[in-house]
């Protein structure tokens, strides 16, 4: 049976379950980054809880930046364009980037971010997402580093939204067509 939350939602990852997907991601990277520093770069606002717990869980000299591009609006469907609402507070050029985001969906979001951090120069420009949903793909782009790929469902918590909601639950829940808002 599936968990609800005290919200009535249904729960598709449940804070444990994440918390381990995370550590091990950590893991991961702080093998790829060969003892060289990083700059983990989130974009806000929906990767801040993540970037928050995966800085914590790599073994790394990390430093943070944070971007912020227009997305999703009020509602559920992307309006197509992306455009930087909030720049790098810091030069990238030489150092090693990792780009941390929330959801890998269309990939509009991500193929700008990284056609701008490109030329900038960069010594090497990764991503991390915790969710993937790659059958809703309109640019080609692969994260380095998936948390979960999940099918074509619209989902909130542990940073992500619908309407600026449910940032601050702890699972990641589904948001239902029929939700009463
Ligand atoms: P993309 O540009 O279509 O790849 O998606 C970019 C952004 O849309 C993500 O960073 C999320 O902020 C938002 N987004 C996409 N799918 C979802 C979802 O299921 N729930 C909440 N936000 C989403
Ligand atoms: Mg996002």
């Amino acid at each position: 049976m599936a968990t609800i939350t005290y919200q009535g939602l249904e729960v598709l990852y449940t804070h444990q379950q994440i918390a381990t997907r995370v550590a091990e991601m950590g893991a991961q990277i702080t093998r790829d980054m060969n003892c060289e520093k990083l700059v983990m770069v989130g974009v806000l606002k929906g990767a801040a809880i993540f970037l928050s717990d995966l800085a914590r869980a790599v073994q790394v000299d990390t430093t943070f930046d944070f971007v912020a591009v227009s997305s999703y609006g009020k509602g559920q469907r992307s309006s197509g364009a992306v455009k930087l609402i909030k720049d790098l507070d810091e030069p990238i050029e030489g150092k090693n980037v990792l780009i941390v985001e929330d959801i890998l969906d269309t990939g509009l979001t991500l193929a700008y971010l990284r056609k701008i951090f490109l030329q900038h120069h960069p010594r090497s420009l990764r991503i991390a997402t915790l969710l993937d949903k790659p059958s809703r793909r309109i640019e080609k782009i692969d994260a380095d580093y998936v948390g979960f790929s999940i099918p074509n469902l619209f989902v909130i918590g542990y940073g992500m939204d619908y309407a600026e909601r449910y940032r601050n639950l702890p699972e990641i829940c589904l948001m239902s067509a029929d939700h009463p808002e």
